[in-house]
């Protein structure tokens, strides 16, 4: 493929992206990760809190190209999306992604990940502090060299526990404080986002 076949095939399936996207994850939000699917090159992530799907289908976007796999984990929260993952399978298949896609029923940390690595892993779970941490720790030795994290909503302030403004910020930075060597961002190039952190690894 040519560069100019590569831009216009990418600028169809960021309007596609945008077209997907209803209400959990802003339109921003799945652009930025399906851009970052694809400068990351990914061909396998991982994705904690599959929700409606919007986000996976941006995933699942930015795999495609090179026939990666998404695998997305749920414990299906009765109080957020108690579907079993209904509405998100029907949003992933609907687009033709369903072939990369790979749903799981489990709560995140418990997950066995069985020896698989990961280029990209996104986070959007309960958006507390705790949770956050634990599926930090649980995520970052699953990264491949030049993987990187994202936490979805990590200045949104709905998300404020006693003593935790942005319980989600607050982990990424002590996560940062606590790993010599890991780069934080905080990426929200649209009005209205409620940021997505990116954390990465300083190359060398
Ligand atoms: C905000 S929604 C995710 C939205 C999703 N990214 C989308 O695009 O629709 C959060 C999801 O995380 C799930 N969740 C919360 N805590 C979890 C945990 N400990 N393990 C797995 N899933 C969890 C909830 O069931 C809910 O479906």
């Amino acid at each position: 493929m040519t560069p100019r076949v590569c831009e216009v095939l990418a600028g169809r399936i960021r309007s596609m992206v945008r077209g997907a996207v209803r209400c959990l994850m802003g339109e921003g939000d799945c652009v930025v990760l399906y851009e970052a699917a694809i400068r990351l090159g990914a061909r396998d992530i991982l994705e904690f809190g599959t929700g409606l799907g919007h986000s996976t289908v941006a995933l699942a976007m930015g795999v495609c190209a090179r026939g990666g796999r998404v695998i997305t984990i749920d414990c299906w929260d009765p109080l957020v999306v108690g579907d079993g993952g209904k509405a998100a399978r029907q949003e992933v298949s609907s687009r033709g992604l369903g072939h990369l896609v790979e749903f799981l029923t489990e709560e995140a940390t418990a997950w066995d990940p069985r020896g698989r690595s990961f280029d990209m892993v996104f986070i959007d779970t309960s958006h507390d502090l705790g949770p956050t941490r634990a599926e930090l720790a649980k995520v970052v030795p699953l990264l491949r060299p030049g993987g990187e994290v994202f936490l979805h909503d990590v200045l949104a302030e709905i998300y404020a526990r006693q003593g935790d403004i942005l319980p989600i910020n607050r982990a990424a930075l002590e996560f940062v404080w606590a790993n010599p060597g890991w780069n934080y961002a905080v990426l929200h190039p649209e009005p209205g986002m409620l940021g997505i952190g990116r954390l990465w690894r300083c190359p060398g």
